[in-house]
């Protein structure tokens, strides 16, 4: 057997000086679903995620709590890993900045960048946000109505002036704009990527990367009273996470490049130019994709501690059911786009798409199998040219589908798979199965056949986006595990007459508003 493809994907690695909310859960969720459909696709996957613990802001976010800062980040890290657990999300390691095979990495990155003359020293007078962890030039800041310096992104900045080695970002702008239009694309969305050349094509300024005031992160080497910028630290856990410094372990060499490197668009900058020119300064490959996904409303508010709305995944989920969120999460927002998040919508996709589409679709053709045809599959029989159409219609989703994964575009797979879970209904009920059963059984049997193959070949694919859901379907038609890929023994192959069922149960639950029920 051919060695399996590699296929690498990251989220970012969280802040720990907050819970998880919704956006980290989008963010990871994304990542799930690109992982599992590429597992399910034939890849050796590695999938990652973490937590970014150094740095002003978590040292302060401890510091108001009254604990040492690890104790602090031990605490919400672990919400983090609870919250990855509670949404089944299948990654594969979980980093931590704070562990010491990240401490190395970071270390010998350094050291390389420094060896290949990108970095010096100097002294950093100029703008700075621990919120956002980013310096700002006067030009970029906004003006309160109370006077106060605001960052672009509103929050506040403070004047920082202290002796600061600088990575010499100026010197890669021709390689970024040359790695930016390597294909296929590098940064995704396009209007995305377009920004990201614009600012590069005005000019970059050399970066500080190390800072004196404080002490929560990794030392720089040979010079230890300098603590890594924030950002160099988060970035690189993307190389430990695939075994550097160990650049000729099997790991690193299977998996290096990452694949993609998912991520919101407010750190498409660190990604797209910082992330790139610090490998490229240590003759590191350069990652294949990096994607920036939009943000979420709530009821078409921003999302923010202050407002109080903001939106907790385990809430809703609770409320709403885990594979009914994630799709929701998945289907309501062309991928890359920003989102509103509302009851209405999130009922509408449960009780339209879910319930009444394939639900419905899955439990009348199901029962009507378990009660007419003896609990087993029938045959097949003799096709007619509409049977035929549909089926084909289902066998060319997996080609379709891959299509738009390779380009991250998650909401169009679904599009794409819901098309076919209507068409088979108009299928089914222009057939009326039921009409046949007392004039001829034959021709039923065919109908039923065709729609339980239809469902057969959904309920595999959409296993990446509801696993729980998908196995329990796939259960119910006793499909064997080693059947359940998209290959030829599985959503490729046939349904087998004579399979037995086991009674239908509703997958889809309707969703009733509490005090209608
Ligand atoms: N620690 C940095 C990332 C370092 S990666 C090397 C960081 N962490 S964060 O905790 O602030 O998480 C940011 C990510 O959370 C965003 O990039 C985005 O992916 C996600 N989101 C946070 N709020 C969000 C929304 N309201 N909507 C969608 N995603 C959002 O930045």
């Amino acid at each position: 057997m051919p060695a399996k493809k590699p296929f690498y994907i990251t989220t970012p690695i969280y802040y720990v000086n907050d819970i998880p909310h919704i956006g980290h859960a989008y963010t990871t969720l994304a990542c799930d679903v690109l992982a599992r459909f590429k597992r399910l696709d034939g890849f050796d996957v590695m999938f990652l995620t973490g937590t970014d613990e150094h740095g002003q802001k978590v040292e302060k976010s401890a510091a108001a709590k009254g604990k040492a800062p690890i104790e602090f980040c031990n605490e919400v890290s672990e919400r983090f890993r609870e919250l990855a657990k509670f949404m089944k999300f299948s990654n594969d390691d979980f980093i931590r900045t704070t562990e010491e095979r990240h401490k190395v990495s970071c270390q010998a990155l350094w050291k390389k960048i420094e060896a290949n003359g990108n970095i010096y020293l100097d002294k950093y007078s100029g703008w700075y946000s621990v919120r956002d962890e980013a310096f700002y030039a006067e030009s970029e800041l906004q003006t309160a109505s109370n006077g106060d310096k605001l960052a672009p992104t509103g929050a506040p900045v403070e004047w920082v002036e202290e002796e600061s080695y600088f990575f010499k970002l100026s010197a890669w702008e021709e390689k970024l704009l040359n790695w930016y239009e390597t294909l296929p694309e590098t940064v995704l969305p396009k209007s995305r990527k377009n920004e990201v050349k614009s600012f590069v094509e005005g000019g970059l300024r050399d970066l500080s990367v190390s800072r004196t005031s404080f002490s929560w992160g990794v030392p720089v080497p040979g010079n230890e009273k300098h603590i890594m910028y924030v950002w160099i630290d988060a970035l690189t856990n993307y190389l430990t996470g695939a075994g550097y410094p160990n650049t000729d372990s099997e790991k690193f060499q299977k998996f290096w490049p990452a694949d993609v490197h998912m991520v919101g668009k407010d750190i498409l900058r660190f990604h797209a130019v910082y992330w790139p020119a610090f490998l490229m300064a240590a003759d590191i490959e350069p990652p294949r994709r990096v994607f920036a996904h939009g943000w979420w409303t709530n009821e078409g508010q921003k999302i923010s501690k202050s407002l109080g709305n903001v939106i907790d995944p385990f809430e809703i989920v609770d409320e709403f059911g885990l594979d009914q969120v994630r799709y929701f999460l998945m289907r309501e927002v062309p991928f890359g786009n920003d989102g509103d998040f509302s009851r209405t919508a999130m009922i509408n996709r449960i009780n339209s798409d879910l319930a009444n589409d394939l639900g419905n679709l899955a439990q009348r053709s199901l029962s009507m199998i378990f009660k007419n045809c003896d609990g087993k599959i029938p045959d097949q029989g003799q096709l007619k040219e509409e049977d035929e159409k549909i089926l084909q219609a289902a066998d060319d989703l997996l080609p379709a589908i891959r299509e738009f994964m390779d380009m991250q575009q998650i909401n169009k797979v679904l599009e794409t798979i819901w098309k076919v879970v209507s068409d088979c209904n108009v299928y089914f009920a222009g057939q009326e199965p039921w009409a046949l059963k007392n004039t001829d059984t034959v021709r039923m049997g065919t109908v039923l056949y065709v729609t339980a193959e239809v469902v057969r070949q959904i309920g595999i694919l959409i296993r990446f986006i509801m696993p729980d859901s998908a196995e329990m379907l796939l259960d119910q038609i006793n499909i064997d595990g080693d059947k359940r890929g998209y290959d030829q023994l599985g959503v490729l192959g046939r349904l087998k007459t004579g399979t037995k069922l086991d009674k239908p149960e509703g997958v889809f639950p309707r969703y009733v508003e509490a005090e209608n029920k």
